[in-house]
């Protein structure tokens, strides 16, 4: 059956899960797929994320990425575009390999749960993060910002890498039902979240620094990257760069800004339509682009590639 959207206008709640911003003007409803995502399509879903994150601080770090560290998780998926090994400072280059392999870690234990798809074709090519760094000043970048040109270029670029995924365990984890599923997702989220916030520490500490050759601080790269993804994300704040208006900050009393969080200092839940929408930057989960340019894998991201 199809509805068109203008039938269904009636209804609040059929309205709330019509996709933001899909150009589509039908969606198919004889599936339900909309209505009730299945809890292993919910705790797949993250999967995309991880395997950009996992790619991402691998190559980094070592130059070779999960074909070389886990090609048994990769099920055929095609092999990354663009990413570069990093003159990275030693320190920065010890801890960018544990994230690659908590990532590789995170991928076989959900794959112990539930069935994860292929790696999703990925573009980490310096022009993707160009890109996303253009949007967020809304202005070209003169030159075009390398994430992989020096250590403080790789942080801010993993800043975005992070930003993301470990928000969907607070949107996912009250729905699941099975115990399983519940120690799984709860124990991705403790170890996502201190990924990103470890990044953050570190990006905290340099926040008043120019990045060469801009003369823009750290501080100011993260505050654009976030209201970028506010824009993109379109359900309103969900991302805080590090340094904030003190309305914004822990307890509405400070700027500092280390660790995100909401007005309850509780962490913002983002769905997966709302990630897809940031991390295809197009601001539309039925348009794949940005890091996925053949779009994400799996049933939740593969129905809005299809309606
Ligand atoms: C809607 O979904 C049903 C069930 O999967 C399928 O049989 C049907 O072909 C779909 N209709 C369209 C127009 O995609
Ligand atoms: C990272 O640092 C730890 C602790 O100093 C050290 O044992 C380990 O060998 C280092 N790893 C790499 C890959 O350099
Ligand atoms: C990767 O992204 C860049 C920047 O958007 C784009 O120019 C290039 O065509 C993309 N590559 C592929 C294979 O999609």
């Amino acid at each position: 059956m199809i509805v068109r959207n203008s039938f269904v206008a009636g209804s609040l709640f059929l309205l709330l899960l019509i996709p933001k911003s899909c150009t589509c003007e039908e969606m198919n409803v004889s599936t339900g797929y909309l209505y009730k995502k299945s809890e292993a399509d919910l705790l797949a879903f993250p999967m995309n994320v991880a395997f950009l994150a996992a790619e991402f601080w691998l190559i980094c770090a070592t130059g070779c990425g999960m074909d070389v560290f886990a090609p048994e998780l990769v099920k055929g998926g095609p092999p990354p575009i663009g990413g570069q090994m990093v003159n990275l400072d030693p320190l920065t280059k010890n801890v960018t390999l544990q994230y690659g392999l908590l990532a590789i870690g995170v991928l076989r234990a959900t794959k112990d749960v539930v069935e994860v798809f292929p790696r999703p074709f990925l573009n980490i090519t310096k022009q993707v993060f160009a890109e996303i760094m253009d949007q967020s000043f809304e202005q070209t970048l003169e030159p075009p910002f390398d994430p992989y040109a020096s250590t403080l270029n790789y942080q801010i670029a993993s800043y975005i890498i992070s930003l993301d995924g470990p928000n969907l365990y607070p949107e996912i984890i009250p729905v699941l039902q099975k115990t399983k599923f519940k120690e799984l997702a709860s124990g991705i989220e403790g170890v996502a979240f201190g990924v990103k916030n470890s990044i953050r520490s570190y990006l905290y500490e340099c926040r008043d620094m120019l990045v060469p050759p801009y003369n823009v601080c750290v501080a100011e790269f993260t505050n654009r990257i976030s209201e970028r993804a506010n824009k993109l994300g379109k359900e309103g704040i969900k991302s805080e760069g590090l340094v904030v208006p003190k309305s914004l900050g822990a307890d509405r009393r400070v700027s500092g800004n280390v660790i995100e969080a909401d007005k309850n200092s509780l962490s913002y839940r983002k769905s997966p339509e709302e990630v897809l929408r940031i991390q295809y930057g197009t601001g539309n989960q039925c348009v794949p682009g940005g890091f996925y340019p053949k779009g994400a894998n799996g049933r939740i991201a593969k129905y809005y590639l299809n309606i």
